[in-house]
């Protein structure tokens, strides 16, 4: 169920209420730019090309979209005088016909059946704008929407509102389709305004009152209170993500993941679950993770790849146990009931069917067999400074606690490397290996020693 239409994203604005350094719209939500969940929106509901309105400077924003999928004409907003402007500045990069929709890449939540469905009143009204407009309690800063039935007569803005239009529920939430042939009109006539600093500023909402002028139709079509949320600062921002963690997590929990508590897990879009998973409390799961059926996840663990450049997935197989307090970074591969435990870290490290880290450790750049044990304590040393080198540890190893493997170094299958060693030469296949310093043990060298140190210090 999609439509043909021409998405405009308006994402020029100081976004100031973030009081950011950052552009607002690559503010995250669920690891992923508000930008980005907008694109993909006007993506699923049919869209192949979009216009993406930016301020300059804006460069960031525009390397992020550039990997949206769709094919991205960037219109430049120079200085930024409203919502308005910013479609007469996209209005050379669109087409003459069909329908243009209006999204704001601060607005994340719109769902593409309901662009879909402004798209087709649009049409079926044969009208020049079609608005999404929501019921809200209060309708706060937004602007109304003055209608009568599906008509709509004007919007007008909450700042210009006298008390009766303030007290008037429907809300503009900003997600407006043209008729693309009679856009280009409308946009010629909008009047300037004067803003608040003094500057002139166009509105978009006034090329509804524009087009009634004209005699041409305007619809309204509804939506849900959160598709029109619009994200202007931070705690806009958190409570978005609590409504999209709370989707998230009832996704999860549908196909069959238990959770102790729901409310302190965190995941990504992408998180990809088996069967029977259980996450327990305080779980951080960031894109690009795959859990496989079975996987228990214990408290506290840090799921996540690097990025933006180490980006390689996550994935934890059949059975496996992570946790508590793990951490598993870009490349964790734990084979099928394998085990990860307390602060034990992974990064590009790959543990085979029934393999075991269970304790203090960090495995990075390497691979470890079957069924092997790395003892605790046991460290991986990947990086000299300089470059990064493998550790490859055979099936069936016992690493004992405390071991430093200095990488490039190869432990073949079987081997036993002897607790508090130092492993710098590859070991053979069932072969052990002790490196550390021979004990010198002193019958009454305790007594002995006091005494000399008491008399060193003057004391005895
Ligand atoms: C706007 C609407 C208001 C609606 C609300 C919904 C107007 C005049 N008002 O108000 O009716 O209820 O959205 O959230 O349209 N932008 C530009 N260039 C500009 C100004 C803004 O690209 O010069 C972009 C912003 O980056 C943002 C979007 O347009 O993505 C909306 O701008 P914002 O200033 O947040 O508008 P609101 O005051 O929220
Ligand atoms: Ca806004």
């Amino acid at each position: 169920m999609t439509v043909t239409f021409t998405p405009v994203v308006l994402a020029a604005g100081q976004g100031t209420r973030m009081r950011s350094t950052m552009a607002k719209v690559l503010h995250p939500l669920a690891f992923e730019p508000l930008l980005g969940h907008v694109l993909r929106a006007a993506a699923a509901a049919g869209a192949e090309t979009a216009t993406l309105v930016l301020a300059p400077g804006m460069d960031q924003v525009a390397a992020f979209a550039k990997h949206s999928g769709l094919a991205l004409q960037i219109a430049e907003q120079n200085p930024p005088l409203g919502t308005g402007h910013a479609l007469q500045c996209a209005a050379p990069t669109l087409p003459l016909r069909g329908a243009v929709v209006v999204l704001f890449g601060d607005t994340p939540f719109v769902e593409p059946a309901t662009i879909v469905d402004l798209v087709r009143a649009l049409a079926a009204a044969d009208a020049a704008v079609a608005v999404l407009g929501m019921e809200l309690a209060d309708a706060g800063a937004y602007g109304r929407l003055l209608t009568d039935g599906e008509t709509l007569h004007a919007i007008v803005e909450a700042a210009d509102a006298d008390d009766a239009v303030r007290a008037l529920g429907l809300a503009n939430s900003g997600v407006m389709a043209f008729d693309a042939a009679r856009l280009g009109e409308l946009l010629a006539e909008l009047p300037a305004r004067t803003a608040r600093d003094g500057n002139q500023e166009f509105y978009l909402t006034d090329t509804v009152a524009l087009a009634r002028a004209k005699g041409w139709r305007c619809v309204w079509r509804p939506c849900s209170e959160i598709e029109g949320l619009g994200i202007n600062d931070r705690v806009q921002l958190a409570a978005a993500e609590a409504i999209l963690q709370g989707r998230l997590r009832e996704r999860a929990m549908r196909a069959g993941v238990t959770m102790l508590d729901p409310a302190s897990v965190t995941l990504a879009l992408d998180t990809r679950f088996g069967r029977d998973v259980v996450l327990e409390p305080q779980v951080l799961i960031g894109p690009g993770v795959t859990l496989e059926d079975g996987v228990r996840v214990r408290a506290f663990s840090h799921l996540m790849v690097d990025g933006p450049k180490e980006t390689k997935p996550i994935v934890v197989r059949q059975g496996a146990v992570i946790g508590p307090f793990a951490r598993l970074r870009s490349g964790a591969d734990v084979g099928t009931d394998a085990h990860v435990g307390n602060f034990v870290e992974l990064k590009n490290a790959r543990l085979d069917a029934g393999a075991k880290a269970n304790h203090l450790t960090y495995l990075g750049d390497c691979s470890v067999g079957a069924g092997s044990n790395v003892g605790a304590g046991t460290i991986t040393c990947n990086y000299d400074g300089f470059g990064k080198y493998r550790t490859e540890i055979g099936a069936g190893v016992f690493v004992g606690s405390h071991a430093t493997l200095v990488a490039p170094v190869t432990i073949g299958d079987g081997a036993i490397i002897g607790a508090g060693s130092w492993v710098g030469r590859d070991v053979p296949v069932d072969a052990t290996h002790v490196a550390r310093g021979v004990a010198e043990v002193r019958p009454g060298g305790a007594a002995r020693l006091r005494r000399h140190l008491q008399r060193r210090a003057g004391k005895g």
